[in-house]
């Protein structure tokens, strides 16, 4: 009985909750794009092996206490998304480990890391992995 009480009680928190939401711009509601500190225009991986992206938590918005994130790649300007490397893993965690999919190696990789919103990381390099790894 009481759960009943309280479940209702939620229900209408959060249908108040929302619509005061959506008075609010963007920016500040609930969308959440994380900036990317690695991989860097500096970054270099390997085919095969395993690295960890990492971005920015310092910011998260109130209204947002469970994102979980995608991240792929893509290439140059192109707008694909390319191969995904992790998804389902909490925003929150400000990283997560993947392992590079075999794809084609060139110096315009970037991977995108999409909570609500999307951010892309510099171009890095890809590279087949050397013959002693
Ligand atoms: C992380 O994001 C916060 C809030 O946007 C910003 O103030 C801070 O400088 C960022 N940290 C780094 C290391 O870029």
């Amino acid at each position: 009985m009481f759960s009943t009480v309280f479940s209702i009680v939620g229900t209408a928190l959060a249908l108040a909750s929302a619509s005061a939401a959506s008075a609010l711009p963007v920016s500040s509601r609930d969308v959440w794009d994380p900036a990317i500190f690695t991989p860097t225009s500096e970054t270099l991986w390997y085919i095969g092996q395993d690295y960890t992206v990492t971005w920015n938590t310092s910011n998260p918005p109130q209204e947002v206490t469970d994102v979980y994130g995608r991240l792929y790649l893509t290439q140059g300007d192109s707008g694909q998304a390319g191969p995904t490397l992790a998804q389902g893993f909490p925003l929150s965690d400000g990283e997560v480990s993947i392992t590079v999919p075999d794809v084609q190696p060139a110096l315009n990789w970037k991977v995108v890391l999409m909570g609500d919103s999307g951010d892309y990381s510099a171009e890095f390099r890809i590279e087949s992995a050397p013959a002693d790894a």
